[in-house]
């Protein structure tokens, strides 16, 4: 499977968001992974639409959108049409999880579910033949800059493997301490869409920190 990285616009300047985007652009990363927080989901409020509609309008990158937010079923249909290209909702959200799912899709944008480090592969089997992707949350959500959870690696391995029994195309997508050495694991283990914040926008060089973190594993 081919391997993508998505730049947490978190760890950006706010203030430089354009000129920010443009580097992302420049440095070859794949995707813009956009975190929303409501202060009630998770304990840190961030941005949101009007936020998103600026950034679609500067970059043709694909927008990735992940919702930290109670009640994402009933914001899907507007990130969507805020530009969003794919979007993640946790299930431990009191959304309806298929519904959220179907409104996502029914505007022809990709559906991922997120799963907190607490939460087990197994609640999303069901659910698998209606997504785009899963997204292994490798912290707890709410901040950048954390430190990554070794612990949730097994869960990755168990995903990848029922959805290679079942035969699906899905993305595995990891999100939350990300750099040249947790990248590594998270490959291992069959995630193939890597997040990165504090360490891209921290590098010095940043297209050589992401071709590091995307680059496939030696067979
Ligand atoms: C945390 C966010 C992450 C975060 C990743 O709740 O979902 O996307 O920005 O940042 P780093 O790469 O710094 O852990
Ligand atoms: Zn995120």
């Amino acid at each position: 499977m081919k391997n993508y990285v998505s730049a947490s616009v978190l760890s950006a300047d706010m203030l430089e968001l354009k000129k920010e985007i443009k580097k992302l652009e420049i440095s070859g990363i794949d995707m813009l992974h956009f975190d929303v927080m409501d202060g009630s989901f998770v304990d840190n409020i961030t941005f949101g639409l009007p936020v998103l509609q600026q950034v679609r309008k500067a970059t043709d990158m694909k927008l990735d959108v992940h919702l930290m937010i109670n009640d994402p079923l009933r914001y899907a249909s507007a990130f969507a049409d805020y530009g969003a290209d794919m979007i993640s909702f946790h299930i431990e959200s009191s959304s309806d999880t298929l519904a959220t799912i179907r409104k996502i899709k029914e505007k022809g944008v990709k559906a991922s579910v997120a799963l907190k480090p607490a939460t087990s592969a197994e609640e999303v089997f069901e659910f698998l033949p209606y997504l785009d992707m899963v997204l292994v949350m490798t912290v707890e959500p709410g901040f950048g800059g954390q430190d990554f959870l070794h612990g949730t690696l097994d869960k990755i391995s168990v995903l990848r493997k029922k959805i290679n029994e079942l035969g699906l195309d899905i993305d595995i997508e990891v999100d939350g301490g990300i750099n040249a050495e947790t990248s590594v694991l998270v490959k291992r283990a069959g995630a193939n869409v890597l997040v990165s914040g504090s360490y891209l926008f921290g590098a010095a060089d940043m297209a050589a920190a992401a071709d590091i973190i995307r680059e496939d594993l030696p067979c």
